[in-house]
């Protein structure tokens, strides 16, 4: 059984992810894969428990410390009880956030020393890394005034603006890292010209020459 590639989405608040997630997984299984899609914090039971005090917007302060390992107690579950399953049996894995977003929003939100997130990230993974990240980018007002839209803010949404002007900038240092593995998606042009820019980047990556796809017709841009 060959393993399965494991792909995860990553972005700032309000950057399109849902909407793409949805696209690129409709985009793989229509070239015979079979996808489970899943999302960080979250993915298994315990671990969705998790994400609902993550994200708990009346609750006691949250030490950044405490914030961290929960994200990473979150990982480990689900790493154990749906990722490694999954490529093992052959399926892709579409992510909605990993690992990065913790170097993102711990590291630089929080300012996080890298070295600890590191410490954890190979205790928590081993070797496990995405094959391919694609970082939906887009400035900082444009993403907040769209995740604002959707209503109540949960504890991450309701940060200053310096906030995630600190996260963007912590995904891009980790684009400038890792160009081989993260690749970058301008998210503010107009949705048929993103989804484009990821086809795109599916369809030439090495690690994924597994994929025999055609040439993207103008229904696969445009959904
Ligand atoms: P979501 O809104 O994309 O579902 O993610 C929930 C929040 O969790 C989002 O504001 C980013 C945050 N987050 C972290 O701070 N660190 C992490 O490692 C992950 C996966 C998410």
């Amino acid at each position: 059984m060959t393993r399965g590639k494991f792909i995860t989405l990553e972005g700032g608040e309000g950057v399109g992810k849902t909407t793409n997630l949805i696209f690129i997984k409709d985009y793989l299984q229509q070239h015979g894969i079979s996808v489970v899609v899943s999302r960080e914090p979250g993915g298994t039971q315990l671990a969705e428990k998790i994400r609902q005090l993550l994200l708990d917007n009346n609750s006691e302060a949250v030490s950044e410390t405490a914030e961290l390992l929960m994200m990473f107690a979150a990982r480990a579950q689900h790493i154990k009880h749906v990722i490694e399953p999954a490529l093992a049996q052959g399926h892709w894995v579409l992510c909605d956030r990993f690992t990065d977003a913790t170097y993102a929003y711990q590291g630089g939100g929080r300012n996080i020393k890298i070295g600890t997130i590191n410490w954890l990230e190979n205790l928590v993974q081993g070797t496990l890394k995405p094959d391919l990240t694609l970082l939906l980018d887009a400035p900082v007002e444009v993403g907040i005034s769209r995740a604002r839209e959707r209503g109540a803010f949960d504890r991450f949404e309701s940060e200053k603006i310096g906030f995630f002007e600190t996260v963007r900038r912590a995904y891009l240092l980790q684009a400038e890292l890792f160009p081989e593995r993260i690749k970058l998606i301008k998210a503010n042009q107009p949705l048929t010209d993103v989804q484009l820019a990821i086809t795109d980047v599916i369809r030439s990556l090495p690690c994924l020459s597994t994929l025999t796809c055609p040439t993207p017709s103008s229904t696969d841009s445009v959904k």
